[in-house]
C-alpha cells in the first residue's frame, strides 16, 4: 500500500476523494461511459454540455431523455451547461438539479465556431461581467449544497486584452461564490492545437489561494493529460487541486487505474491485454444497448469500437470492421475474431 500523493479533493459540499475527475466529452461522456469511468478509478464524472434550451425542452418522452438519466450506479455525477442567457441557465439549472445531478458546471470554454458566434461557450471569457452574472445568477438559485463550477479556457486568445478578461472574470467567479473551476490551458482560438500551458495553471492556482487567499477553493487542470506520469508531474509542478481527464480515456479507461494508482503511490498497472479489453468492452456495449437499445445503440457504439481499437495490435484492420459495423451481432463477432487471444 502506498500514501496518497496529494490532499482528498472536496468541491463544496461534495466530498470527491481521490482528485481525478472524468471531464465533460461532448458526444462521449454518456451514462455507460461514466460508469466505466467510475469502475477503473474516476472519483467524479461530469456528463456532456447540455445546451440550456434543449434542457427546457426535452420531456419525459422524448427520444433524448437518456441524456438527462442519472442512474444508481453513476453517482456523484456532475452536469454541464451551455447558453447566453441567466435566466434560461438559471431554469436549466434547477431542472438538472431535479433530475438528480448533484453539481451544475458552467461551460465559459467551448471553442466550437458556430457556439462562440451564438455568445456562448468560450465567447464569454471575453464579456466577464455577463459570465460573471450567469455564474451569480445561477449560485443564487440552486440550494446551497449543490455545487456551481465553471469550465474556462485561458482566454479567448493570447492577446494582452484577452488576459486581463480572463482574470477579471475569475475575480469576479471567486466573488460571486462559485465552488471550483476548471482550467484548460488552451485559448479558444486555439482549439486543440499547441500544447496547454501548465505554467498558466499554476498561475491560476497561486492567484486563488494567495493572492484571493481562497486555498481552500479547487482549481482543476486539465489539457493533454495522456499517461499517469504526466498527471503526476503537472499537479505537482501546477499545485492544481485535481484533474479532469478527456481526450485521453476515450477508448482507454484503462487510463483512470493507471492514474489512481500513481496518485495513491501505488505502482502503475500494466496496460490491458486483449482478454481484459474484451471484457470491459463488451461490459461498454451492453450498458450502451441497455439504455439507447440495439438499433440506436449499435450506431453510438461505433466511435468508441473506433476509440478502443487504437490499443489493439491490428487496429487498423479493427477501426475499420467497427466503422462498417451496424448491429449487435456484428459487434460481437468482431470482438470475437479480434479480441480472442487469452494473453
Ligand atoms: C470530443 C470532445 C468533446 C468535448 N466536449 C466537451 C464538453 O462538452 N464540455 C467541456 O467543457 N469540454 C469538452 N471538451 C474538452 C475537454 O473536456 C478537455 O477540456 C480538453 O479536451 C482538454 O483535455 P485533453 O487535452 O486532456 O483532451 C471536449 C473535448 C473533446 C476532445
Amino acid at each position: 500500500m502506498g500514501e496518497p500523493l496529494f490532499p482528498p479533493l472536496k468541491i463544496g459540499s461534495l466530498t470527491i476523494g481521490v482528485p481525478l475527475l472524468q471531464a465533460p466529452l461532448s458526444g462521449y461522456s454518456d451514462a455507460p461511459m461514466r460508469r466505466l469511468a467510475r469502475k477503473f478509478g474516476a472519483s467524479f464524472a461530469l456528463c456532456e454540455v447540455f445546451l440550456d434550451q434543449f434542457v427546457l425542452e426535452v420531456s419525459k418522452r422524448s427520444k433524448s431523455r437518456f441524456y438527462l438519466a442519472v442512474q444508481d450506479g453513476d453517482k456523484p455525477t456532475g452536469a454541464q451547461l451551455m447558453g447566453s442567457s441567466s435566466d434560461e441557465f438559471v431554469s436549466a439549472a434547477l431542472r438538472l438539479v431535479e433530475c438528480g445531478f448533484e453539481l451544475i458546471d458552467l461551460n465559459f470554454a467551448c471553442p466550437v465556431k458556430k457556439v462562440v458566434g451564438k455568445s456562448r461557450g468560450g465567447y464569454l471569457i471575453s464579456d466577464p461581467e455577463r459570465a460573471i452574472e450567469i455564474a451569480r445568477r445561477v449560485r443564487n438559485a440552486l440550494p446551497g449544497d449543490v455545487p456551481v463550477t465553471v469550465k474556462m479556457r485561458k482566454g479567448y486568445d493570447e492577446s494582452e486584452k484577452s488576459r486581463d478578461a480572463f482574470w477579471r472574470l475569475l475575480d469576479g467567479l471567486i466573488d460571486v461564490g462559485v465552488d471550483g473551476v476548471a482550467v484548460h490551458g488552451r485559448t479558444v482560438l486555439q482549439r486543440y492545437q499547441g500544447v496547454a500551458d501548465w505554467n498558466f495553471l499554476r498561475d491560476v492556482k497561486e492567484r486563488v489561494a494567495v493572492k484571493r487567499n481562497r486555498p481552500d477553493l479547487p482549481v482543476i487542470g486539465c489539457g493533454d493529460l495522456f499517461s499517469a506520469e504526466t498527471v503526476v508531474a503537472r499537479m505537482k509542478a501546477s499545485g492544481v487541486d485535481g484533474v479532469a481527464l478527456a481526450r485521453g480515456i476515450i477508448g482507454n479507461p484503462w487510463l483512470f487505474a493507471q492514474t489512481r494508482a500513481a496518485l495513491e503511490g501505488r505502482e502503475i498497472p500494466p496496460p490491458p491485454t486483449l482478454a481484459e479489453q474484451k471484457a470491459t468492452i463488451m461490459e461498454h456495449f451492453q450498458a450502451v444497448l441497455d439504455l439507447y437499445g440495439e438499433k440506436r445503440g449499435a450506431t453510438i457504439m461505433r466511435k468508441f469500437g473506433v476509440a478502443y481499437s487504437k490499443l489493439h495490435p491490428d487496429a487498423e484492420k479493427l477501426r475499420m470492421e467497427f466503422v462498417l459495423c451496424k448491429t449487435a451481432a456484428g459487434w460481437f463477432e468482431i470482438l470475437d475474431k479480434y479480441y480472442s487471444d487469452p494473453n
